[in-house]
């Protein structure tokens, strides 16, 4: 019924990434590292990124520079205030969108792969936006880049089991704050992640009969499923050490999504009878050029289906799960700019694809709505 997407101030162009990445880690001298980081950034289709981490906080903290030093103190110090910071400025923007009392609100569901503490990231934002103290809460830690799609499958079932429920989803991820490392020649992989990782929070309100002429839908989410990718264990994982979030990124996770995304969709639209991929809109989760490339390939779409998510991709990076939320809201913003008949680029029917560790597969399906 409203979206609103938040983040950081401090803007980082790709362009100059490699550049700086190497002098405020001091790795200056690995010149062949720099090289290949410098591909990875050109590779990546990213124009700029959002990070909360300032140059000025790295020489503060000069341990989250230094690959694998001990600096989980200070990531935690960060995340613990500044992830439901972040997450109350989309919050804030959906609530006054949606045009609604915050009284009505009767769920809060948060999600976030960045720090844990008690009472946690949920708490902290109903405290922030002042929601109702019997607002009932959940929180989703450590869905990483399919998180988008695991909120949207619970707020789902909540608003459609709760009669009159209006549940705010929030997924904020400040991934530079626990993933931030300096580069090491034993971790190629995490090059990967500090090229196409970035910051950013987004909030949706959900809810099921919205009130004629009072609140405005924006998309149906008609059906949802999650599926663990056969054979993919390992691929992608993250794990909390004393150095903060150390991630392995295959690179065979962009061929695994390939070879089984189509068995998925079959599966997930057998009951609307759709399996032409062109008729329908696209939401999916930008991990990176290489997953877009390969699901539009696989399924022969048409070169602008993914015009959305690759927006998104240029100009915002890969926000793990508030990503495809994102990408929900430039969709529907582009649909009205270009005076489409539904909020899904005219279409009635759509996707939205939730990609991350496991691998895991989010998959929501969607309806436009007439604008
Ligand atoms: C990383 C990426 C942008 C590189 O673009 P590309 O078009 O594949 O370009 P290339 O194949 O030339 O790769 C560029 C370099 O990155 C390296 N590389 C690519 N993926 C890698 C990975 N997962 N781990 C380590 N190195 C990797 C390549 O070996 C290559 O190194 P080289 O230049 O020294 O030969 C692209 O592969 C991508 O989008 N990958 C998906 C990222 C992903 O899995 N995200 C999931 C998080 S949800």
């Amino acid at each position: 019924m409203a979206i609103g997407t938040a983040t950081p101030s401090n803007c980082v162009l790709q362009s100059t990434y490699p550049d700086y990445y190497f002098r405020v880690t001091k790795s200056e001298h690995m010149e062949k590292l720099r090289e290949k980081f410098k591909r990875i950034c050109d590779k990546s289709m990213i124009k700029k990124r959002f990070m909360y981490l300032t140059e000025e906080i790295l020489k503060e903290k000069p341990n989250l520079c230094a690959y694998k030093a001990p600096s989980l103190n200070d990531r935690q110090d960060i995340a613990v205030v500044e992830v439901p910071k972040l997450g109350e400025q989309a919050a804030t923007q959906a609530i006054m969108q949606w045009g609604q009392p915050k009284s009505k609100i009767t769920h809060l569901v948060f999600s976030t792969s960045c720090g844990v503490d008690m009472p946690a990231a949920d708490y902290q934002l109903t405290k922030l936006l002042g929601l109702h103290p019997s607002v009932k809460r959940f929180v989703m830690y450590q869905h990483g880049c399919y998180a988008g799609g695991s909120v949207l499958r619970l707020a789902k079932d909540l608003a459609e089991n709760n009669k009159g429920a209006r549940v705010l989803v929030v997924c904020s991820e400040l991934s530079s704050v626990l993933s931030f490392h300096g580069p090491d020649e034993t971790n190629l992989d995490s090059l990967v992640g500090r090229a196409l990782f970035a910051d950013g929070a987004a909030a949706i309100i959900v809810g099921s009969d919205p009130l004629l002429g009072v609140e405005k839908p924006l998309f149906e989410i008609v059906s949802v499923s999650q599926t663990i990718v056969p054979e993919s264990s390992g691929a992608l994982d993250g794990h909390l050490r004393e150095a903060g979030l150390m991630f392995h990124i295959s690179d065979k996770i962009p061929r695994l999504v390939s070879k089984n995304i189509e068995n998925i969709l079959v599966e997930v639209f057998k009951p609307f009878n759709i399996m032409d991929w062109n008729s329908i809109f696209w939401v999916v989760h930008p991990g990176g050029p290489a997953i877009l490339d390969k699901v539009e390939e696989k399924l022969a779409l048409e070169p602008d289906k993914l015009r959305a998510s690759r927006r998104v991709l240029r100009e915002y990076g890969n926000m793990w799960g508030a990503s495809v939320l994102f990408i929900l809201n430039e969709m529907r913003q582009s649909s009205a700019t270009y005076g489409l008949r539904t909020t899904g680029e005219g279409l009635e029917w759509g996707v939205l694809l939730g990609i991350g560790p496991g691998l895991t597969i989010e998959t929501v399906v969607l309806r436009g709505v007439s604008i």
